[in-house]
């Protein structure tokens, strides 16, 4: 079921990169969760899937949009503006919430691009304490200019010291951030070192989001190490959710 939204005002990160304020009258959700948005496009609805970053009880609903090359949805998105009417679903969806990832010592957030979305919901929510005692976000973009939500993770970070933020910048050298891929890092034991805590069965659970790519050969290079998917009827250490 579809609701009315209204785009209440957007924030541009960079020329294709932006997060748009909505408001709609849609269902309680839980950080992690993603809505449907749709615009007519053509005749027809065109919906697509996105994640919260807002979290749960605030005013309005936000998203982080990529601008994807000859999409058919994300152009027309970055095309509106304050006042622009869409169509919200009705109910959040998804299972990369708290509620289904198990406790841990150490919980690892893996993100490339517009994937740090449900983790800033996850962070702004403040109910990760509960759940783990460490917790690292591993933000994965091409360009410095990608890194959306970087001053208000960097302050989460300086707040908390059990929430460790690395920055991988694949594309260009950043002081401060390492400049290979998310697998590279951990095939290499950097992100382990960096943070200071090892990924094994015993401590760590991984979430891995975005890139799809990235989330199988991630995924791959953890069963390797003995760590297991996460499946209700069979606890493990991965979960995972792939954007495309
Ligand atoms: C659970 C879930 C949550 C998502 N959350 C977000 C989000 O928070 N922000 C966001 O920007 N997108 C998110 N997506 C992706 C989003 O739903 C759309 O797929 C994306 O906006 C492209 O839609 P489109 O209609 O413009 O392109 P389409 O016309 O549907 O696709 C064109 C092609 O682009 C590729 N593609 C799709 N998405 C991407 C991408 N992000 N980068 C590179 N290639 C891509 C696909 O291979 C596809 O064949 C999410 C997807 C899922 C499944
Ligand atoms: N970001 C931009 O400047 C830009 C500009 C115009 C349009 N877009 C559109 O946005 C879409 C998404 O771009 P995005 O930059 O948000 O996401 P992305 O292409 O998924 O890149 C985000 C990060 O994921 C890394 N990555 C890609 N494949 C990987 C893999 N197999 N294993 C580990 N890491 C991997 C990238 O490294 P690498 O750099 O090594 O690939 C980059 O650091 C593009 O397809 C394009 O349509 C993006």
């Amino acid at each position: 079921m579809w609701v009315e939204g209204k785009v209440i005002e957007r924030r541009d990160w960079n020329d294709k990169l932006f997060s748009l304020f909505i408001q709609a009258d849609i269902a309680p959700f839980l950080p992690g969760q993603f809505i449907k948005v749709a615009l007519p496009i053509a005749g027809k609805r065109i919906g697509r899937a996105y994640s919260l970053v807002n979290a749960p009880g605030s005013a309005t609903l936000e998203i982080l949009v990529v601008a994807v090359e000859q999409g058919q949805l994300s152009p027309a998105l970055a095309a509106l503006s304050a006042g622009d009417k869409l169509e919200v679903s009705a109910r959040a969806s998804g299972f990369m919430t708290l509620v289904e990832i198990p406790k841990c010592r150490d919980l690892w957030m893996l993100a490339t691009g517009t994937a740090v979305g449900p983790f800033v919901s996850m962070l702004r929510a403040g109910q990760l304490w509960s759940q783990c005692e460490n917790a690292v976000l591993v933000y994965g973009v091409r360009y410095a200019h990608d890194l959306a939500y970087i001053d208000e993770l960097n302050t989460l970070a300086s707040q908390n010291p059990s929430l460790r933020l690395m920055i991988s910048v694949t594309r260009e050298a950043i002081p401060g951030a390492f400049n290979q891929r998310i697998t590279e890092l951990i095939a290499t034991g950097q992100l382990e070192q960096a943070a200071g805590l090892p990924i094994n069965t015993d401590n760590s659970h991984l979430v891995l989001c975005g890139n799809p790519d990235m989330v199988s050969e991630t995924q791959q290079l953890l069963l390797e190490k003995g760590l297991h998917k996460h499946l209700k009827r069979q606890p493990g250490h991965i979960t995972v959710e792939k954007y495309w």
